[in-house]
């Protein structure tokens, strides 16, 4: 048994999290859209197409905030295509999946969508192929209220009323060689910048996404957000970071503790825009958007993986399937988003249905949670609040980590890895909610919470996610192997608390003061 213990004090606190820390992706990419949220003719479609079964997974989810149309795609893509009458637009070869995108769901059914879902819409702008001019028309499209030629064509497609689309991202990781268009950071950085000043002098309400890295272990790494922001600072409120945790290595030790490496990214990200701040002697402080995260890695090696041959209209690209294991992993960056949310202040799920999701569907059949559904669910529906500074202290591993850079072959060790991760959220509504990773692969661990300056704290429920075996996985035959089930054993005396958890679990402890 190991033994480890949290202590927190009300009044010592990192942030409080913004509801945009817990957002997700939507991408034209595979079954996401077609045969994912959107599947007109089948059974469980609305009269606009939107799938009601899924809908209803994806509130249970709690997403808030929703990334469109790309990622990759959106590098390529003309947002033209996507708006008008739907028997009048074009199908096009989209380079990034190489797929058709037949653009029967664009900009505005996607709006429509959001406001069904009762999610923010953030939209990226094409910084690939495209540049400030069509980002400054989108936002015309998008949020000018009437009189000119491209908000008037909006209420002639149908939507009258501008869309108010606050959160937009400057592009989709150009730094990325596979990207359509691909940049240095100073010609992106320009870029950026030029299309920055036309969008918000159309809607000076809007907010702004710079590219970051499109991951830790990019070559240019730090240099590109350096320069990145050294060009767009005075433009920008936002850069966004990118992450995917693997276990190519087969290595379960290291794959729980790679988490832990999205706080050293954070942190890292966090003081170089800090620094460009202190060059010009600013206040201003940058706030990150960690607007891609998830594990992913089976299907992102090889060709079959991605891509279909024949240009395949929505084919099944992507299609990760999640185990036990995976859900711990995925607990562990739940964690250390929790623990910034000081400066990380909106992250988007990569993705939300059927392409590396916590939700999958058979097109035409039913739809089921992925074991990464849970976390998710968790941190949305009981992250919400201040964020504790909680001291935890836990017997620790060691562990090297296999995260290839291209085609080069690199391990990062982490050192001193807790077999406890946790974080503490003081509770908008009160109470406070524990949530707990244990990593150690054979033992159960106890801890023991002193919850000091706070009253008397009662349990309200307790809950794990724990399966005996690590590759067990939900599938439509059986949806709910991986779930949720109640944690027993949690003692509360006054404002102390004691739990002991299986190893390899996800916990969530929650509890009211009196
Ligand atoms: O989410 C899948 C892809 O991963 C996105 O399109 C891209 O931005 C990233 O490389």
């Amino acid at each position: 048994m190991v033994a480890a213990s949290i202590l927190i004090d009300k009044h010592f606190e990192i942030g409080t999290t913004d509801p945009r820390l817990f957002g997700a992706f939507i991408e034209h990419l595979g079954r996401c859209v077609y045969g994912g949220i959107y599947e007109p003719g089948h059974a469980e479609a609305d009269e606009k197409g939107f799938r009601k079964d899924v809908m209803a997974l994806i509130k249970e989810l709690g997403p808030t905030i929703m990334r469109y149309p790309g990622g990759n795609f959106v590098s390529g893509y003309n947002w033209e295509d996507g708006v008008g009458p739907v028997e009048k637009r074009p199908k096009r070869l989209d380079l990034a999946w190489m797929t058709t995108e037949p653009n029967t769901f664009g900009t505005n059914e996607f709006i429509d969508w959001c406001r069904a879902a009762d999610v923010e819409p953030m939209l990226a702008v094409n910084l690939g192929t495209r540049a400030g001019d069509a980002a400054r028309n989108l936002v015309e499209y998008c949020n000018h209220p009437g009189g000119t030629y491209l908000s008037d064509l909006r209420a002639e497609h149908g939507w009258p009323e501008p869309h108010n689309v606050k959160f937009w991202c400057l592009g989709n990781e150009m730094d990325g060689p596979w990207q359509m268009e691909a940049k240095t950071a100073t010609e992106y950085g320009r870029i950026a910048t030029e299309a920055a000043k036309m969008m918000r002098w159309i809607d000076p309400s809007i907010e702004l996404a710079a590219c970051g890295s499109s991951s830790r272990r990019m070559p240019t790494f730090g240099a590109w957000e350096d320069t990145v922001l050294e060009h767009t600072f005075d433009h920008v409120e936002w850069i966004s970071l990118h992450t995917y945790l693997n276990n190519y290595a087969e290595d379960t030790a290291a794959f729980l503790a790679s988490a832990d490496l999205m706080d050293d990214f954070i942190e890292e990200v966090v003081a170089i825009a800090d620094s460009v701040a202190a060059r010009r002697l600013s206040e201003k402080r940058i706030m990150l958007s960690f607007d891609e995260w998830n594990v992913w890695y089976r299907t992102r090696r090889g060709r079959a993986n991605r891509i279909k041959e024949g240009w395949p209209i929505a084919p099944p690209i992507l299609e990760e399937i999640y185990n036990m294991e995976d859900a711990l992993a995925f607990g562990g960056a739940v964690i250390s988003l929790l623990n910034h949310a000081d400066r990380v202040r909106c992250a988007c799920l990569a993705q939300l249905v059927n392409v590396i999701a916590p939700i999958m569907t058979e097109t035409g059949g039913p739809a089921w949670r992925q074991t990464i559904f849970f976390p998710f669910a968790d941190m949305s529906a009981h992250g919400r609040g201040r964020v504790l500074r909680a001291q935890v202290k836990s017997p620790t591993y060691n562990a090297k980590y296999y995260d290839p850079r291209n085609t080069q072959d690199l391990y990062y060790p982490v050192n001193e890895v807790p077999y406890l991760k946790a974080s503490v959220v003081a509770n908008e509504g009160g109470g406070v909610t524990i949530f707990a990773l244990n990593r150690h692969l054979t033992d159960e661990l106890t801890f023991d919470l002193n919850a000091r300056s706070f009253g008397k704290l009662s349990l309200i429920e307790a809950s794990e996610l724990h399966d005996g075996d690590l590759k067990a996985i939900n599938s439509k035959d059986e949806p709910e192997r991986v779930t949720r089930r109640s944690l027993e054993g949690v003692t509360v005396d006054n404002n102390a608390l004691r739990a002991t958890l299986k190893p390899l679990s996800w916990n969530v402890i929650r509890l009211a003061e009196a």
